[in-house]
């Protein structure tokens, strides 16, 4: 047995503190812990199914290790939304018709969470690049990018970030 370590950090806004392997990755570490909206992918980085947002920026939470998130400030897909109201990524998804299996889609709106949040207008090239680690076996991203194009022009037009 591994001689667990306690590190804390802000997860969804509010400071926790979590006992760690220290050879464990972010991943697995909020998965142990409920967080089941961040999903096992390739374990490479290679997927985005993983993704989190750390400290602003989308990370593949495969590729870091729990206690590098010591300190900092954690975003799983539990944090987004309000009670039962959606965050608007994850309505656009779904107006869009760009949820099939599913898998994909909490990576996927906190990549784009982190691109809004970064650039609250991007067009449609600057969608595609920032969203190409995000991998989606179904829908072939055309509906993906539509309701990041919808999400950006509602933006564009004083829609509520
Ligand atoms: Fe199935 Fe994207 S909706 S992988």
């Amino acid at each position: 047995m591994m001689k667990m370590k306690k590190i804390s950090f802000t997860l969804n806004g509010v400071e926790k503190e979590f006992e760690i392997d220290p050879n464990e990755r972010l991943l697995a570490l909020l998965r142990r812990n409920g967080y089941k909206g961040t999903k096992y992918g390739c374990l490479e980085g290679a997927c985005g199914a993983c993704t989190v947002i750390m400290d602003g920026k989308a990370v593949a939470s495969c590729l870091v290790f729990a206690f590098q998130a010591q300190g900092r400030s954690i975003v799983t897909i539990e944090g987004l939304g309000d009670g039962p109201e959606l965050h608007e990524i994850q309505q656009a998804l779904i107006d869009e018709g760009a949820v099939q299996c599913g898998y994909c889609t909490p990576g996927m709106v906190l990549s784009a969470k982190a691109m809004f949040d970064e650039n609250p207008t991007p067009d449609e090239e600057t969608i595609k690049v920032q969203m190409d680690g995000n991998l989606c076996r179904c829908t072939g991203y055309e509906k993906i990018w539509s309701a990041m194009k919808k999400v950006s022009a509602s933006h564009r037009n004083g829609g509520k970030r």
